[in-house]
């Protein structure tokens, strides 16, 4: 018996070194493509880092590309990727409705398209989306705002002021954060207890085209003008904001207003960016949710592994994503809430920031 033992294990071991060299041989020789929209973004920019760095490790060469937010530049790099032998391409689109047709080259060629973060829409070449719970993010970021405005315990009589910000709307994901939001606080605007003066209270009035800080900026000061809130004009509770861009143009634009840490709406926001953790730490943002792009990562690379080796990618979710060709098989990461309570343990301690960055 133990003879036996010992020679299984031995033929184990042989089995598991000849298996690791094959993979690690089959993953040396693939290359991945990894389109990001932009650089400008933080976000982006450690995503690509992180997907870049993840892959190299586990064996694969990686073409790693950033669109500057611009739409053809995004395709002609998809393009690039094709025809430069990627086999696997890993795309956060800058618009998810732009891609449909660069995709059925990546179809015909059969390179497998995993939709990273953000849905590609009409194509029937996504494979798999990665992302987060966005309606989640939706969700926390409404309920956020009922308990620190008390919304439950209020009436019409004693309403609170707030103005909305989404993002771009070739985004898909503003479905469901802006979604997620306002299923938590539509009921508060029915009955009165939230009132939004400018009335924007639809997507389209709230989006911010290319989730771009100066026009969230721009449209704040509109509004600001236009609804006269300041610290001694009309009275302005909250901004929810999508977003850590957009929050931070909403910010930028009540400071030039006068709002001081002392006096400053609520301001919601989403990342957990370096600008908006200082400026948390400064009271002029409320809260932020931490997606931790490290994990987002590290699925990713699972899903190309496993697309490598004809096995089954990590999935968690087959029902909420349809793309309009049919829901595609989704991993969904946690959001977290974060704000000055947690930051430390959220951000620092595990290793995302160093206290520095965020000085
Ligand atoms: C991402 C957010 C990001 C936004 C702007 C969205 O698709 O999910 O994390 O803040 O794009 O870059």
């Amino acid at each position: 018996m133990k003879k036996f033992l010992t020679v299984l294990a031995a033929s184990l071991a042989i089995c598991g070194l000849f298996f690791s060299c094959g993979n690690k041989g089959n993953a040396s020789s693939v290359k991945v493509g990894v389109s990001m929209p932009t650089k400008d973004l933080q976000r982006w920019n450690q995503d690509g880092s992180n997907m870049k760095a993840q892959l190299e490790k586990a064996g694969y060469k990686v073409d790693l590309q950033f669109a500057a937010n611009d739409i053809p530049t995004q395709i002609s790099q998809i393009e690039n990727m094709i025809t430069s032998g990627c086999k696997v391409l890993v795309i956060a689109s800058i618009d998810g409705t732009a891609l449909s047709n660069v995709l059925e080259q990546a179809g015909k060629k059969n390179v497998q398209v995993i939709a990273y973060d953000r849905l590609i829409m009409n194509s029937k070449a996504v494979s798999y989306y990665a992302t987060f719970d966005n309606y989640k993010v939706g969700t926390i970021q409404g309920d956020y705002l009922v308990e620190k405005l008390n919304l439950k315990n209020r009436s019409a009589k004693d309403p609170v002021y707030m103005e909305f910000f989404t993002g771009d709307p070739g985004d898909n994901n503003i479905n469901f954060f802006f979604g997620g939001a306002m299923d938590v606080l539509k009921p508060y605007l029915d009955s009165g207890v939230i009132v939004c003066p400018s009335g924007q209270t639809a997507k389209a009035q709230a989006a911010t085209l290319n989730w771009s800080t100066e026009e969230a900026q721009k449209r704040m000061e509109n509004l600001i003008t236009s609804n006269k809130y300041g610290p001694k004009g009309s009275k302005l509770d909250a901004v929810y904001c999508s977003n850590d861009s957009t929050a931070n143009g909403v910010t930028n634009a009540l400071l030039a207003a006068g709002y001081t840490a002392e006096n400053f709406p609520i301001i919601t926001g989403q990342d957990c960016d370096i600008i908006a953790v200082k400026n948390m730490l400064k009271g002029t943002q409320s809260m932020s949710i931490f997606k931790d792009t490290r994990t987002l990562a590290s699925k990713v690379v699972e899903m190309v592994d496993a697309i490598m080796k004809g096995s089954n990618p990590p999935v968690n979710d087959t029902k909420t994503y349809d793309n309009g060709t049919g829901v595609i098989p989704s991993f969904l990461c946690e959001p977290v809430y974060g704000s000055v309570d947690n930051y430390k343990e959220l951000l620092i301690d595990s290793g995302y920031y160093t206290e520095d960055q965020l000085k």
